[in-house]
């Protein structure tokens, strides 16, 4: 029977989410800058499928520009009320236009307007400018669409490496890693 650690994440995802959890699609996510150093931030995941785990963001944002000279990026999520840890490291790409044009849409017309008037990660030289552009263009695009700003983007993390990790006592937890090679997965289990 062919492994598939993706369609597992999706079972562990559920089950964090009918366990209460809040936020269970909240994820750190790495990715490494030019000198190799790595840094580090928390992320919505939207979907999780054989092709990808997606996220969105601003691709002129500080991770924008690190996954662009090099897409190495990981994830790490952590479930507590289920006990389960999940880590992906894998290979990001952008997705389509017309594929994040689809998601914007769904998005809240308050989400839609901040990601247009934010330059994610620049410095902010004066928070009452950004919050009175904010106000101008809730009022100018009262009763239309707000177009995706074109650095809004989608982001999919091709997984190569997926570790399953549950907690057992006395803390000799249970870890097992899954790697893709040629297309197909292999399995087997770690040290805690
Ligand atoms: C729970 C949580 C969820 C977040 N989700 C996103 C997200 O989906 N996309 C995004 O661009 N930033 C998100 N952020 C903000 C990022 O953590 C980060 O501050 C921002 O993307 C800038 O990161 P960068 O400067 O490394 O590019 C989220 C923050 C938190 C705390």
């Amino acid at each position: 029977m062919a492994i598939d650690p993706v369609k597992r994440f999706n079972r562990w995802f559920s089950e964090a989410r009918r366990a209460g959890i809040p936020l269970p699609e909240a994820c750190a996510m790495a990715t490494v800058d030019s000198r190799g150093r790595p840094t580090l931030r928390y992320l919505l995941l939207k979907q999780a499928s054989p092709d990808g785990f997606v996220f969105y963001t601003n691709a002129q944002s500080d991770k924008g520009e690190q996954l662009r000279n090099n897409p190495a990026a990981a994830l790490a999520f952590y479930w507590d009320a289920t006990g389960r840890q999940v880590r992906i490291e894998g290979t990001a790409t952008l997705l389509s236009a017309a594929t994040a044009d689809k998601y914007w849409a769904t998005r809240p017309r308050g989400s839609q307007l901040a990601a247009a008037v934010s330059q994610q990660s620049r410095t902010l030289f004066d928070r009452s400018r950004m919050m009175a552009e904010y106000r101008h263009l809730e009022k100018d695009s009262e009763g239309r669409d707000i177009k995706r700003p074109d650095y809004w983007k989608g982001y999919s993390i091709k997984p190569r490496r997926i570790e399953f990790w549950t907690r057992r006592e006395p803390r000799l937890h249970h870890r097992e890693l899954f790697v893709r090679r040629n297309g197909e997965w292999t399995s087997r289990l770690l040290q805690p």
